[in-house]
């Protein structure tokens, strides 16, 4: 298994096996637990990586580069106010230039056809820190924390509240529907997930056994192991806020929808940042369901457990053979 990771890109859980995906889950715990006993190996020693950030963040940025530099690695931070690409220079040779620097790339951004590009032509692992499209690392520390909750995530039931075509929605679907986790998005039709992915979803989940829906009826609630939620607004949507705080408000995440579960065990979970009062009243998140605080630590132990597999650096991957330029032209 940790063959097939290596040398790989994260772009979006479409692209991985439900075995792979679950040996980074396993990997991210076994991470947390040396953490937690004070253990610091140094598998990152010798190795950089560029983290590319056109949209703003506090989690995923300080994931990447504290869980690479505290392993000896060196991460760079690269704004992209600050760098040619997009100015005045392409994705594909800013790729090109990166990938002979650095041993693995993180993006974030708007696009999901930037960080492809990037992934095409650096020749080295890149990470999906989030795009307008997915938001790949986020889905696996929530399912992380699904797991530290309830046990094994398959036949777990998550419901997704508010703009169920976003970034976290969409990703939550995908790894899901790729592990046998029950999955609803409840929210207004109008912002249900697309018709492509939702069919794609649907195939996922007839192998996996999960079962997929979209509903506008808050009894989705019932039952449910966790509720989720996300901002109404994600960034770059900035112009749409009135509509989509018309759409959503009725579709808050309070007690009273809380208790729609029928179960006391339901826990909440959020990737924030959070605004209170909107997508969550503070009841809830910081009440003694809420879990997202632990779902923010998550982060940094998935992502350093992919980091891991795709740099060779994982327990039981072969000595010097870590993946390096591949000369992508
Ligand atoms: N959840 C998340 O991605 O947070 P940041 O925007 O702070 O990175
Ligand atoms: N959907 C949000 C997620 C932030 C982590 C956004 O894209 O802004």
């Amino acid at each position: 298994m940790i063959e097939s990771l290596k040398g790989r890109s994260l772009l979006t859980w479409l692209d991985y096996q439900s075995e792979e995906i679950r040996f980074l889950l396993d990997l991210a715990k076994q991470v947390k637990a040396e953490t937690q006993r004070g253990e610091q190996p140094q598998r990152f020693r010798g190795k950089t990586l560029a983290l590319i950030f056109e949209k703003r963040s506090t989690r995923t940025r300080c994931s990447f580069e504290t869980a690479f530099g505290e392993e000896g690695g060196h991460p760079v931070f690269l704004s992209t106010a600050d760098i040619q690409l997009g100015a005045k220079e392409s994705i594909e040779d800013t790729a090109r230039v990166l990938g002979r620097m650095f041993s693995a790339l993180e993006f974030r951004g708007f696009k999901q056809s930037t960080v492809e590009t990037l992934a095409k032509y650096s020749g080295v692992p890149v990470y999906n820190g989030l795009t307008g499209s997915f938001h790949p690392t986020q889905a696996l520390a929530d399912i992380m924390t699904l797991e530290e909750c309830f046990g094994p995530a398959r036949g777990q039931k998550l419901v997704f509240v508010g703009d169920g075509r976003n970034n976290v929605a969409r990703s939550l679907m995908v790894i899901c529907a790729k592990l046998g986790v029950h999955f609803s998005v409840l929210s207004p039709p109008e912002l249900f997930p697309g018709e492509d992915l939702r069919k794609t979803c649907a195939l996922l989940a007839e192998a996996s056994g999960s079962r997929i829906s979209v509903s506008a009826d808050p009894e989705e609630a019932a039952g449910a192991s966790a509720l989720y939620t996300d901002v109404w607004v994600s960034m770059g949507e900035e112009a749409e806020r009135e509509e989509r705080l018309r759409l959503l408000r009725p579709y808050q995440v309070n007690q009273a929808l809380m208790d729609r579960t029928g179960r006391r065990d339901t826990i909440f979970l959020h990737c924030l940042p959070a605004v209170r009062g909107e997508e969550v009243m503070s009841e809830v998140l910081d009440g003694p369901s809420s879990r997202a605080w632990d779902q923010a630590e998550n982060r940094k132990h998935t992502i350093k457990a992919i980091m891991l597999a795709t740099l060779g650096r994982a327990p039981g991957s072969a000595p010097g053979s870590a993946p390096g330029w591949a000369g992508n032209y």
